[in-house]
């Protein structure tokens, strides 16, 4: 299994580019799904999710071309609706085919994702919605059976969810008659989404809202679309430079995304400004403290939760950190412990009181974002730091270490 081995202190200088986003290329080539002729997409990142996803939709019978970052996705046969418990269990974005898959083949296989680490994560919204679109579900042996043609309905999201809306969007994009989907998440994932969409012919408007608007067409047919850049692996490198008081140019971040973000990273200290196409990020003066919730866009991610707390471990003074959207998302607090840092948790709570220095130890990575987290925690930690089960930060960052080495970062990959 690799591990990754930073030695902290290193400043990070230079400028790297910002790779397309793993939230929005998962639920863009699902879309692919819905056509019979060709999806392309640009600016996909190389990530183990991507990989994971390609394996799904071609046991379902698509035709995947590869070539540097673009892909073509040929739905022009679906042999197989199924999105069988061996996929869904390593990546949960599988269910994104449920919605596709039912809309184009009227019948659907999508095995139930489980809990996963950072909390039990139900997918009952998207079934609930596709219920009320007309389609006749049941759930047996762990998977879910959908059948039926879908119509246009008004549908109310008890919760707000990112995925729960992209397959309801994809599903209706197809459906006999106009969707209202009232409560959507607002993510501008979901507007990629929309966009690859009307340019493969859907009819949408409101995405970016909480209300979206979808007539159904009867079919959708090919497109080219750049996948947005990504606005989780931008904060994320927000917090490393922040971090480690550095100056770096982090090309193709897209500002409009991370105005929440931006704040909170400014209010800890930072400086953030826009260069052409590019956010410069540096810090010269103290960490500031800085107390957050997070919350569904465009509040403070979820996602990038973890790395501001990683940040905030060496701040002059103490920031209280909660999470609201997942229940057991906090697990990266006992490994930043282990290097040092002051932290008290009660329930979904951080009060993190910033020491003047970490140091280096052997943590270990529990989920994505954490994992995240560690990395830039053991790039300011004093000698080294060792990240274990590195295989979950490969699902969502591409060469996180050949970026942060090109920034000057003293880290290695080892086996
Ligand atoms: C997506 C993102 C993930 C991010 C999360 C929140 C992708 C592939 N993943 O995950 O990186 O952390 O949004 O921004 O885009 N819920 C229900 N019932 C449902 C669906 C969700 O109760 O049917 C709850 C969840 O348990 C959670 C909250 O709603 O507490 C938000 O989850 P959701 O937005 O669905 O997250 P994902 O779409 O799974």
């Amino acid at each position: 299994m690799d591990k990754l081995v930073v030695e902290g202190g290193a400043r990070l200088a230079g400028a790297i580019d910002i790779s397309g986003a793993k939230n929005a290329a998962l639920p863009l080539m699902c879309a692919a799904l819905l056509a019979r002729e060709p999806l392309t997409l640009s600016r996909l990142p190389h990530l183990s999710d991507v990989r994971t996803m390609n394996k799904l939709l071609a046991q379902m019978g698509v035709g995947i071309a590869e070539e540097g970052d673009r892909i073509t996705l040929d739905a022009s046969r679906i042999d197989w609706p199924l999105a069988p418990y061996e996929m869904v269990k390593t990546m949960r974005a599988s269910i994104l085919a449920l919605g596709p898959l039912l809309a184009r083949c009227h019948e659907a296989r999508v095995s139930l994702p489980g809990g996963c680490g950072i909390g039990q994560r139900p997918v009952d919204q998207h079934i609930k919605g596709l219920v009320a679109m007309g389609a006749e579900i049941d759930l047996e042996n762990g998977y879910i059976n959908a059948r039926g043609r879908l119509v246009g309905v008004r549908y109310v999201f008890d919760v707000v969810t990112v995925t729960g809306t992209e397959n309801l969007l994809m599903a209706a994009a197809l459906a006999d008659g106009t969707t209202v989907l009232e409560n959507a998440a607002r993510e501008p994932e979901i507007v990629d989404l929309a966009e690859c969409l009307v340019a493969m012919g859907a009819r949408i408007t409101g995405a970016g809202s909480d209300r979206i608007t979808i007539e159904g067409v009867k079919e959708l047919h090919g497109a080219t679309h750049a996948i947005m850049p990504d606005r989780i692996e931008t904060g994320t490198f927000i917090a490393a430079v922040g971090a480690t008081g550095g100056d770096a140019l982090l090309r193709g971040a897209r500002a409009d995304t991370l105005d929440a973000v931006v704040d909170k990273f400014v209010e800890a200290g930072l400086t953030i400004v826009s260069e052409g196409a590019a956010l410069r990020v540096t810090r010269t003066g103290p960490i500031k403290p800085a107390s957050l919730r997070t919350a569904p866009y465009p509040a403070f991610p979820t996602d990038l939760q973890a790395q501001f707390m990683a940040l905030e471990t060496c701040g002059e003074g103490t920031s209280v950190i909660t999470e609201t959207i997942f229940e057991n998302r906090m697990m990266h607090v006992q490994e930043l412990m282990r290097l040092g840092a002051k932290i008290e948790v009660e329930g979904n709570t951080a009060v993190v009181t910033g020491v003047p220095r970490l140091t280096g130890a052997t943590v270990m990575a529990t989920d994505l974002r954490a994992s995240a987290c560690l990395v830039i925690a053991g790039l300011v930690a004093e000698g080294e730091t060792t990240i274990d089960r590195i295989y979950h930060l490969d699902r969502g960052y591409e060469r996180i270490e050949d970026k942060l080495s090109a920034l000057g970062a003293r880290i290695r990959r080892v086996n």
